[in-house]
């Protein structure tokens, strides 16, 4: 049987374990979205995993929206993800690039202008910004120019990528950001060929998928979603239907990787969960499904035996555990991760949690 610890492969990119830390934001840039030194010596530290997916990082200054999170549109940020890319490679590990355009949920002060959308929207609660939390403002709809440009700003962010040193990318099509916001029907109201039917609101992310393609091959992209449940206004009415046929597509696309992270219950405020779409998209699609939220060891070793998941990716325990496979190999126990610091900044609760002691092994 599968085990957490057996090789796996994503396309081209082949992994050592089916241990994935999940994309992790971690504002540790500075506001030039460039990253440095430090943010390779975390990423190192996590190198044992199977594969890192990086933190979100923009495609463009209009996509980005997170005050401290890296970008890759530019050369001076290129030159930064060389350090973080070398140091894990040199640490034996593998990562992708989650390539990042937020949509609506860009603040308008963190300098890309009024935000774009699927439609004219205004995503609920407060964004990000320098000077602490604002309301959002209504997004513009994208007008089929601004599609073909930042389909474009995806390619080339995805060029960038490589040339970066990365073994790979990641769409972030996940928690209500652009690509998210095309998807759904809670926020693309469009009238013309990118919206209404599930076919329509499929067009946006294909496209984006057949440029990253175009640009670095199929078999270096992979995607991620967060099918069944509400997140930052963005929800469908229908997630089983469009996640079938998104299965689909994925599948004529030759997308070699999804990761999906699916809810399993509510969340601390009371949202709840719909059924959770993998088991249906499992037979329409061949390529490797990486499942994410809430797994400890032993849950992650159970839904790997139910033969839907490929692999596991793991969040929070990532933060607080650099060295999780080997502490799921020796079935010791998690550290538990400190909120206060996820976006603080700075190397405390960043790269000081400590490796598992060799006491604590034996
Ligand atoms: C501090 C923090 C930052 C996150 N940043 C991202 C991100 O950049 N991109 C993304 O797709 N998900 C992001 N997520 C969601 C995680 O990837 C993951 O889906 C979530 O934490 C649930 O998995 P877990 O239970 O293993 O932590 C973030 C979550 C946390 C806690």
């Amino acid at each position: 049987m599968t085990t957490l610890f057996d090789p796996v492969r994503f396309g081209a990119i082949a992994l050592a374990n089916r241990i994935v830390m999940a994309p992790l934001t971690r504002a540790r840039s500075n506001r030039d979205a460039i990253p440095n030194a430090l943010m390779a010596e975390y990423y190192a530290q996590r190198a044992s995993a199977g594969l890192i997916i990086s933190e979100a990082t923009g495609i463009s200054r209009e996509g980005l929206g997170w005050p401290n999170a890296p970008g890759l549109w530019n050369e001076a940020q290129v030159e930064g993800w060389k350090l973080v890319t070398e140091a894990v490679h040199e640490a034996g590990g593998k990562i992708a690039a989650q390539l990042w355009h937020m949509g609506r949920l860009v603040h308008p002060d963190l300098g890309g202008g009024r935000p774009v959308s699927a439609s004219a929207t205004t995503a609920p609660d407060y964004a990000h910004t320098y000077e602490g939390k604002k309301p959002y403002a209504q997004s513009r709809e994208m007008t089929k120019a601004d599609i073909q440009r930042v389909v474009g700003d995806y390619a080339t962010a995805a060029k960038n990528a490589i040339a970066s040193g990365f073994d790979g990318v990641q769409v972030h099509g996940a928690n209500g950001y652009l690509v998210d916001q095309f998807l759904r029907d809670s926020s693309n109201f469009r009238t013309d060929n990118y919206g209404g039917s599930i076919e329509n609101r499929l067009r946006f992310v294909t496209e984006v998928l057949e440029a990253v393609g175009g640009a670095i091959g199929m078999e270096r992209v992979g995607i991620r979603f967060s099918p069944n449940i509400l997140v930052q206004g963005v929800e469908d009415s229908e997630p089983l239907a469009l996640f079938t046929a998104l299965a689909v597509r994925l599948e004529e696309l030759k997308v070699p990787w999804i990761e999906l992270r699916e809810a399993h219950r509510p969340t601390p405020t009371g949202v709840v969960p719909a059924e959770p779409v993998s088991p249906a998209m499992r037979p329409l699609y061949s390529g490797k499904i990486v499942l994410n939220g809430d797994y400890d060891g032993a849950s992650a070793r159970a839904r790997l035996a139910e033969g839907i998941a490929d692999a596991i990716s793991f969040g929070r325990p990532f933060i607080s555990n650099p060295d999780l496979v080997e502490r799921l190999k020796a079935g010791a126990p998690l550290a538990p991760a400190d909120t206060g610091t996820f976006y603080s900044g700075g190397p405390s609760g960043y790269v000081d949690y400590p490796a598992m002691d060799e006491a604590e092994a034996a």
